[in-house]
């Protein structure tokens, strides 16, 4: 139904209006009594065979939903519904922001794919904290990053803020360098500088009574050089793991017109490289720490194919746009099939 009849409509209508504007038709669905109730019988899988214990947490299945999309915790709640076994909010930094100038948000509909240039637009730890205090039992990922006004040198502040303010209010810690969005964000998974800022976090980790695992999301245009480095620093950093990947800088094979836009793309064309970083990692570490996938995900073969690369869970972001939810009932349902 989504791909034949909703998805024709909301695509004839500008991508940033059109989140926002289903944003608020979920909201007010679940408004109505069972709504909630009914989308949840129909997309969710429950089965102790789909559940996972990774780095100390249990998912009760691998697919989650990838950050950006509910980047403020307004949605969360309702989106946990469609069947998701965690969901990834942010990313958020310490003070709220607008992001970059509008238009920022493209699809590529030929290419199954979406650029986009937000900016990390977020209303503030502060403020989705106040939403995050009324979580019901969602498995939530707390994606961080720094202020567009921060300087690089000062970032470790701004990744503390986040860490130490959401703490009692997410289940992981994501700590993203790897947006192309953010001006010289990335320079920050070089070695010296990545390596410094996990330290930091992980020890302010280690003295709280319970640490929570903190990950860090890569970029897919790091070199195999960069990787092997990015394995040594969670080595000995002894973070609990890495989410691979998010959005290239790469425009190999696109054929929409719109291809040249500034930012980062997602979707299938990311598919491929985010597997094969998954692998690399999952191969070149010997399995030693957990590994996220994402990137690219628009069908259950997709998923299986990253969870066989060596990802131990999967998130969506723009296969959930262009498939719709049913996408997680698929995926939860061929794992199901294969066990
Ligand atoms: C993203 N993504 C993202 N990632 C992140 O760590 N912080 C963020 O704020 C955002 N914001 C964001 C906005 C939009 C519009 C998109 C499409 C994506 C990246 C996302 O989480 C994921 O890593 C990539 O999109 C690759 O997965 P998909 O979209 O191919 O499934």
């Amino acid at each position: 139904m989504y791909r034949l009849l909703i998805r024709p409509i909301l695509f004839k209508f500008d991508p940033e209006k059109v989140h926002y504007f289903t944003f608020s038709l979920i909201r007010i669905l679940h408004k109505i009594p069972f709504v909630g109730l009914i989308i949840n019988f129909y997309y969710e899988i429950n089965s102790p065979k789909l559940e996972r214990n990774v780095f100390g947490l249990t998912f009760k299945n691998p697919v989650g939903l990838a950050a950006g999309f509910d980047k403020d915790a307004k949605l969360y709640q309702e989106l946990s519904n469609f069947g998701f076994g965690f969901i990834e909010i942010g990313t958020i930094t310490p003070k709220p922001q607008d992001g970059n100038p509008k238009k920022r948000l493209f699809r590529l509909q030929e290419d199954s794919a979406i650029i986009n240039r937000m900016g990390f637009n977020n209303g503030g730890v502060e403020d989705a904290i106040i939403r995050l205090k009324k979580n019901k039992g969602v498995l939530i990922g707390g994606n961080i990053g720094k202020n567009k006004s921060t300087p690089n040198e000062e970032a470790v502040n701004d990744y503390v803020i986040c860490f130490e303010a959401l703490f009692d209010y997410v289940d992981y810690f994501v700590v993203n360098v790897s947006s192309p969005n953010t001006p010289n964000l990335r320079e920050l998974q070089e070695k010296e500088p990545l390596t410094k800022l996990l330290q930091v976090l992980q020890n302010l980790n280690s003295k709280k009574q319970t640490p929570k695992p903190i990950l860090l999301k890569i970029a897919p245009d790091l070199t195999n050089e960069q990787l092997l480095d990015i394995i040594e620093i969670v080595n000995e950093t002894k973070i609990a793991g890495v989410i691979a990947t998010n959005t290239t800088i790469s425009r190999d094979g696109l054929v929409s017109d719109n291809k040249a836009e500034m930012g980062g793309l997602s979707g299938k064309p990311l598919s491929n490289r985010s597997t094969e970083v998954i692998r690399f990692l999952s191969q070149k570490s010997n399995k030693s720490f957990p590994i996220i996938g994402v990137g690219g995900v628009h069908s259950a073969k997709d998923a299986l194919e990253k969870l066989n690369a060596g990802a131990s869970l999967v998130q969506l972001y723009t296969g959930f746009i262009y498939q719709g939810p049913k996408l997680i009932k698929d995926i939860n349902n061929a794992l199901l099939n294969k066990s």
